[in-house]
């Protein structure tokens, strides 16, 4: 029974340092969120990045999956204007962010 519980133990382990450090793509991504021009949570609101917006809709309600950030960003839709002055990393780490990020 002892290594089933020490492999609890690790897995837990595990599963905190995951969530505290996130990912590197991730944790820029949710800076990104804040800083790009014109920043994402002036629209939008998005609990995990303390965003309020409401001109966009919810991104928490919303959940778009990464391509439907992607496929936003490289475009634009609507009323949001298309960011195509961020490079692929940057777009594809708010890609990651936003569609990992929802809740
Ligand atoms: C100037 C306001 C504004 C900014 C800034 C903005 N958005 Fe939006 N966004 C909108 C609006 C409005 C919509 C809804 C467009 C529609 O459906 O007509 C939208 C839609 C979206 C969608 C859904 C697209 C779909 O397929 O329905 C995603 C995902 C999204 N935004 C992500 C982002 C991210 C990530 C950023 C920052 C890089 C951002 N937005 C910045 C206004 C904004």
């Amino acid at each position: 029974m002892a290594h089933v519980q020490r492999g609890a133990l690790l897995l837990g382990v595990a599963l905190t340092a995951g969530m505290v450090h996130a990912d590197a793509e991730v944790e820029a991504g949710r800076r990104l969120f804040t800083t790009v021009t014109p920043a994402c949570s002036v629209c939008h609101a998005l609990l995990d990045a303390g965003a309020q917006g409401a001109i966009g809709p919810s991104l928490d309600e919303l959940k778009p999956d990464h391509q439907r950030v992607v496929t936003a960003l490289r475009t634009g839709i609507g009323q949001m204007p298309a960011f195509a002055h961020l490079g692929e990393a940057q777009i594809q780490a708010l890609a990651r962010y936003v569609s990992t990020a929802a809740q």
